[in-house]
């Protein structure tokens, strides 16, 4: 059975073909945030929605200095009739690599075929990648169900904001809204973060406006 990847464990790194020729992956990310996600197969229908949503997404992925690559068990000549047709749908070429994995080594290492689903395809997983090449976030959706993108970037504002400033977001936040200092930060610290002060709530709940906004 494979060893499920954790959130702070390192990504691992591979080396693979893409749509955007072959990569390595560590040497791919080059100190920016990635988000390596898998769709099940090519040619199919919700893997076609979220392609062209995700293309149309990719000024908010640079603005945030974020890398996307996606994954499927299908060859590169699939990928590349399969492009065709998301843009011809959906109105966006696909403009981010996509890996071919036919021999499933990524997917593999991913932990992103859960044979008990289907032992075929992948599963809808999505990895969010720091700088520091560490797993940040985790999420595995079955196949029929599509994800939200508009989450992911919400993830990526959260993670970013906790890697910068040292705080944390609460439930349904949205970017812009007020966040929380975390406990890791002392009321010293906090006083030198925050020098405007903060909404101590209780004195693990101090909430200060998102910084940098
Ligand atoms: C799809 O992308 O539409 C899909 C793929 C596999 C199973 C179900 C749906």
């Amino acid at each position: 059975m494979t060893q499920a990847l954790l959130i702070g464990d390192e990504a691992p790194d591979f080396e693979a073909d893409t749509t955007e020729g072959r990569i390595r992956f560590h040497d791919y990310i080059d100190g920016k945030w990635a988000v390596l996600f898998s769709h099940p197969k090519d040619y199919t229908p919700v893997c076609t929605t979220e392609l062209g949503y995700t293309a149309m997404l990719k000024p908010e992925f640079e603005a945030r200095n974020v890398k996307v690559i996606g994954l499927s068990v299908d060859p590169l000549d699939a990928h590349a009739g399969w492009a065709r047709d998301i843009e011809e749908t959906q109105g966006h070429a696909v403009n981010f690599p996509m890996i071919a994995d036919a021999d499933r080594n990524v997917a593999t290492l991913y932990g992103m075929i859960h044979p008990n689903a289907d032992d075929t395809m992948t599963v809808r997983s999505v990895y969010i990648i720091g700088p520091d090449k560490k797993v940040k976030l985790s999420l595995q959706y079955p196949a029929s169900t599509g994800r939200n993108f508009n989450e992911i970037l919400r993830v990526i504002d959260s993670l970013q904001l906790t890697a910068k400033h040292k705080v944390a977001t609460p439930v349904n936040w949205n970017s812009g809204e007020d966040v929380i200092i975390v406990p890791a930060v002392s009321n010293e610290e906090a006083k030198e973060r925050f020098p405007d002060g903060w909404n101590e709530v209780k004195p693990y709940l101090r909430i200060v406006p998102q910084p940098g906004n």
